[in-house]
């Protein structure tokens, strides 16, 4: 027989990674409540047609989409952003706003796999849904940034705004000025340059975009743009950098961020890793997008990110602290009083308790405590149920007492 292997763009995690990769999510569950954000969910497949609708052609092309049994349109989601305000239009459009709603969970994406680029991989994500404020923006960008921060990852986080690009490109038809935005993204240069050519933009536009895809830089970014698109009023970028800047966050200003995904309408904002990603260096990305009208909802304005889960669980050096593991060894004939003892420790102390289930020789048993790194080996033989005692052996020092079960609690805490 063949052996099966997983299917491409896909992972196992072992033990020791999932312990590390639950650490991470924990820290990044606790600061996002501690913000006030509260968890939701929503399912792994939707209709594809929530996708398709403005997500972008880029994020169209790699999607997972099947018919089912009854011939629907379906695919696995490749973000949540589109999935939660379908969720907002369904059931919370009543609720008091702004909304604070955050999620941990798998996307799907037909891209092809390299190093921080799987076909499933986990996205951390907030969306605060009902402002249009610079303060919105400004929670979320801080959001982000103090989870990055406690996590000790080195990155820098670059704050752009769409609002300017299509701006400049407001009297071009809809999809080509997507297309352009999409090119824009991939930092395509070559690309671009021939789009442009084909569609016959104006010197002047093209020069202008250009010019405008270059500005990254402290705030005087601001006033460089003002020359190149005088009527666009920047107050609104203005807040929020003086609101960072308070909240002594460190950004570079990044005119040329387009995004990949089409729904975004004012600030967005892009994380990269600066060391040990290569060329899938982004670990977070967002801004603020308007997609509820599309879905049937009003038009109700959001702002969030993801955080790309796998890539941060990949360059974070987060420690972990295992628990003490004990191994009670198993007697022939002794078996009850063992698993009894263990369900005693398990009960009154915070230690992992394993006991043996392989029938196997003490000797074997205690080759498979230090094989496993167990902290302790509690023995329960015979001679210790008439004393009412366990023999305890530290497997570091080697060392064996006799203890009541009650001392040996005690000792593990709880
Ligand atoms: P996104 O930039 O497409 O944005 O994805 C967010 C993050 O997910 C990326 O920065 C990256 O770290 C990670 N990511 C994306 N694709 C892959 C992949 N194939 N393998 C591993 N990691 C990946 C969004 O999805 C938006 N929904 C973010 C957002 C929320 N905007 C507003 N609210």
């Amino acid at each position: 027989m063949n052996r099966i292997e997983r299917p491409r763009g896909t992972r196992d995690f072992l033990p020791d990674e999932m312990e590390k990769r639950r650490a991470i999510e924990s820290i990044m569950r606790k600061i996002a409540e501690s913000y006030g954000y509260r968890e939701i969910q929503t399912p792994t497949f939707e209709h594809l047609e929530l996708f398709t609708i403005k997500s972008g052609e880029g994020i169209v092309e790699e999607i997972y989409a099947f018919k089912d049994k009854g011939g629907r349109d379906l695919a696995l989601r490749p973000e949540l952003t589109a999935p939660v305000m379908r969720m907002f239009v369904n059931e919370c459009s009543v609720m008091p706003r702004p909304l604070r709603f955050y999620y941990f969970a798998n996307c799907f994406r037909y891209e092809r796999p390299q190093k921080g680029r799987y076909r499933e991989f986990w996205q951390f994500g907030v969306e605060l849904i009902g402002s249009t404020s610079p303060l919105a923006d400004a929670e979320v960008i801080s959001l982000a940034y103090t989870i990055m921060k406690e996590l000790k990852l080195d990155f820098e986080l670059h704050i752009g705004h769409v609002g300017l690009l299509r701006h400049l490109l407001r009297d071009l038809e809809e999809d080509k000025a997507s297309k352009i935005m999409r090119l824009i993204d991939k930092k395509d240069e070559k690309g671009l340059e021939s789009y442009l050519n084909e569609i016959g933009v104006s010197n002047d536009l093209k020069e202008s975009i250009r010019a405008m895809i270059e500005l990254a830089g402290g705030k005087d970014v601001i006033e460089d743009a003002g020359k190149i698109i005088p009527d666009f009023d920047f107050t609104h970028i203005e807040t929020l950098c003086n609101i960072l800047d308070a909240l002594g966050v460190e950004y570079t200003l990044n005119l040329g961020i387009a995004r990949g995904l089409d729904y975004y309408t004012g600030v967005v904002f892009e994380a990269y890793a600066k060391h040990g990603l290569g060329a899938q260096k982004q670990i977070c990305g967002g801004g603020s997008y308007r997609l509820a009208h599309l879905f049937g909802g009003e038009d109700v304005p959001s702002t969030g990110f993801a955080l790309g889960f796998d890539r941060i669980a990949e360059i974070c050096e987060i420690k972990t602290l295992g628990k003490k593991t004990v191994a009670v060894v198993n007697f022939s004939g002794l078996e009850s009083e063992a698993f009894k003892i263990a369900d005693q420790i398990r009960e009154n102390t915070d230690v992992h308790v394993v006991v043996d289930v392989m029938e196997r020789n003490i000797k074997r048993q205690l080759s498979y405590a230090n094989d496993i790194n167990a902290d302790l080996v509690v023995i329960v033989g015979k001679r210790e149920i008439q004393e009412g005692k366990v023999t305890v052996k530290d497997m570091e020092s080697g060392e064996q007492r006799k203890l009541t079960l009650q001392e040996l609690i005690n000792e593990l805490g709880s």
